[in-house]
């Protein structure tokens, strides 16, 4: 239906009869003449309708109005002096029409295109007119040049691309999972796959060596700007390899991922331990655009005559007190600044935020007092403080404290717009603790199925994991481990997590059963592609870059999903459905 996409015409088709189809972006009439922009996915390009070349279409013109999808024939003439338009790759051309034809009508839009303040429901219930718009179209083309940088890597590197089961068991991610009830099997469920993670595993058992997924995940989790309920994995998995080999590959497919999208990397991306991550910058995903980087000072504050920093610097294993220096932060925050970052850190549970400006004549600010004059020049000389600076401290339990401080740092670095938005800055967070206690209980920090790089410490806490994740920008991009791949090893962790046998075998026996039959040595790693593209294309919203996402509520407003069902399906399926007040 067509001889050319609409914006690939130039001045060199001058002459040319050409066909051409799309939708109707804007038209106008002027005096009796009608001028329409015709868009395709690659732009737009003007049709002129005169009366006086061809009354039919200048009829049918007419009746157009925006949205509508025509298609029509016509010439190529040049617009004339001073009637180009810059702003459109077709303005210098129009198209004198001499054939048009309405393939197909729209009813008024629900909300204007180009609109930026449209309510994100409207948005999404109509969301394949939101993809309409040339922004959409060009992030996914980006993201399909993506998959396909990252598959054609994976392939020239050796790795098979595949499929692993979507209706599975529950996999150890972490998150809550999505059930799927079985209708063969009264009151079994399936789970989706939070990720393919023990499939991957096994097929390092059989010898694939090399394997390679772009793999859908379902993790019925909080949601927030970079999670969705379902998302996409670059998933990947390596066997006869150690950590190093493993995260050159990671490296090399995400250089061939920028390089297919039009940046140029470079690799050996820099590295903190999990620890120095925590201990620098209150985070195991720092953004390191900006220089920021928090110090310790619990031993001066030790000495302080303030009497709640002298008691919570007695515990240095749990508490943390902890200095943040602003470089011209005592020159940009105004008092009524101070506040607001103030109530900014005590949302996230510190008591105050204490500060000390530099000035001319020396440290001031109400912490002053309760210093020495020999501890105050040992904080100018330990931070490095020049006239004009500011420093900022929490203190109190070392978990909230690098929470909040955190926090600050990424509020700090927005207000005086020390990020530089055009940079990507990779980072390798390595050396994670292998254990972590929440709420009592023992948990993997990675997954169970992680490689401890030394079992034999006296503190489980001590126990770091062979595991790495790899940030950019502030932002968790993907994370990866060696696996444990022998039998003894896994039970032993297990028993450390308080999971016992029968646990084990009714929850992951399939692997412990597969680690028996000859597992080589295996790692792997997994990279959020939705989180990838969302990075390259500098949105902050995941949902920009899935075609069909869900809301923070995880419905689908466009299907109208999740939905009541009919009562004959869940007979089938042996389940009857209550609301939360009728099971009271
Ligand atoms: P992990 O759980 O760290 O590791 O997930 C890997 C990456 O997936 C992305 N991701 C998400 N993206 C969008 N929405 C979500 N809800 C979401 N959850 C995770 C993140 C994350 O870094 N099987 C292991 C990998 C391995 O060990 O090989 C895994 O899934 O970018």
């Amino acid at each position: 239906m067509r001889t050319h996409y609409c914006a690939e015409l130039n001045e060199n088709d001058v002459g040319k009869e050409i066909e051409i189809s799309g939708w109707v972006n804007s038209y106008r009439d002027h005096g009796g003449v009608i001028f329409i922009d015709l868009r395709d996915k690659s732009g737009i390009i003007q049709l002129v309708c005169d009366p006086v070349d061809n009354a039919d279409a200048h009829k049918i013109a007419n009746q157009v109005r925006d949205e509508f999808v025509l298609l029509a024939k016509g010439k190529i003439r040049p617009r004339g002096e001073g009637l180009e338009n810059p702003k459109l790759k077709t303005g210098k051309i129009e198209v004198v029409i001499d054939y048009l034809h309405i393939e197909n009508r729209s009813l008024p839009l629900p909300f204007a295109m180009h609109d930026s303040n449209v309510n994100e429901e409207i948005k999404l219930k109509y969301r394949y007119i939101e993809l309409r718009h040339k922004k959409s179209y060009e992030t996914f083309k980006l993201r399909s040049k993506a998959a396909i940088a990252a598959r054609n890597f994976l392939d020239e590197n050796g790795f098979l691309e595949v499929e692993t089961p979507i209706l599975t068991k529950s996999t150890p991610e972490g998150a809550r999972d999505y059930l799927v009830p079985s209708r063969v099997h009264a009151t079994e469920f399936y789970a989706l796959p939070q990720s393919p993670q023990l499939f991957k595993q096994l097929l390092m058992v059989s010898g694939f060596d090399r394997y390679f997924q772009i793999a859908k995940c379902f993790r019925d989790e909080d949601l927030r700007a970079d999670r969705q309920p379902e998302f996409t994995q670059i998933d990947v998995e390596m066997s006869f390899c150690d950590d190093e080999e493993v995260m050159k590959t990671a490296e090399g497919l995400i250089k061939s991922i920028f390089s297919a999208c039009g940046h140029e990397i470079e690799t050996n991306f820099q590295r903190l331990s999990h620890r120095e991550a925590m201990e620098g910058y209150g985070s195991d995903k720092p953004d390191l655009r900006y220089d920021l980087k928090m110090i310790d000072v619990i031993d001066i504050f030790a000495k302080s005559t303030n009497a709640i920093f002298a008691d919570i610097a007695k515990t240095p294993k749990t508490n943390r007190i902890k200095a943040l220096k602003v470089p011209n932060g005592d020159n940009f925050f105004s008092r009524k600044m101070l506040k607001e970052l103030e109530s900014f850190v005590t949302k996230f549970g510190a008591k105050g935020l204490g500060y000390f400006q530099v000035k001319e004549d020396g440290l001031k600010g109400p912490l002053v007092k309760f210093f020495s004059e020999d501890d105050l020049n040992e904080l100018k000389t330990r931070a490095d403080l020049s006239v004009g600076d500011i420093i900022f401290f929490g203190a109190g339990d070392k978990k909230r404290v690098f929470d909040y401080m955190g926090r600050l740092r990424i509020e700090i670095a927005n207000r005086m717009d020390l990020i530089d938005k055009d940079k990507f800055e990779f980072l390798w967070v390595v050396d994670f603790p292998m254990f972590e206690v929440e709420d009592g209980k023992i948990k993997a920090l990675h997954h169970p199925f992680t490689m401890p790089r030394d079992m034999n410490k006296e503190h489980l806490e001590d126990i770091e994991s062979i595991a790495y994740d790899i940030v950019l920008n502030g932002v968790e991009l993907g994370g990866g481990s060696i696996r444990i791949h022998k039998q003894d090893m896994q039970e032993k962790v297990f028993e450390l997590m308080g999971i016992d046998e029968e646990e084990s075998q009714e929850k992951f026996g399939f692997l412990l059963d597969a680690l028996q039959y000859g597992a080589p040595p295996h790692g792997g790693f997994a990279i959020g592609f939705d989180r990838l593209i969302m990075l390259l294309t500098k949105t902050s919203s995941i949902r920009d870059v899935i075609a069909f996402p869900k809301t923070q509520r995880a419905q689908c407003l466009l299907a109208k999903a999740p939905n009541v069902v009919e009562l004959e399906q869940l007979r089938e399926l042996h389940i009857r459905a209550k609301k939360p007040e009728e099971s009271k």
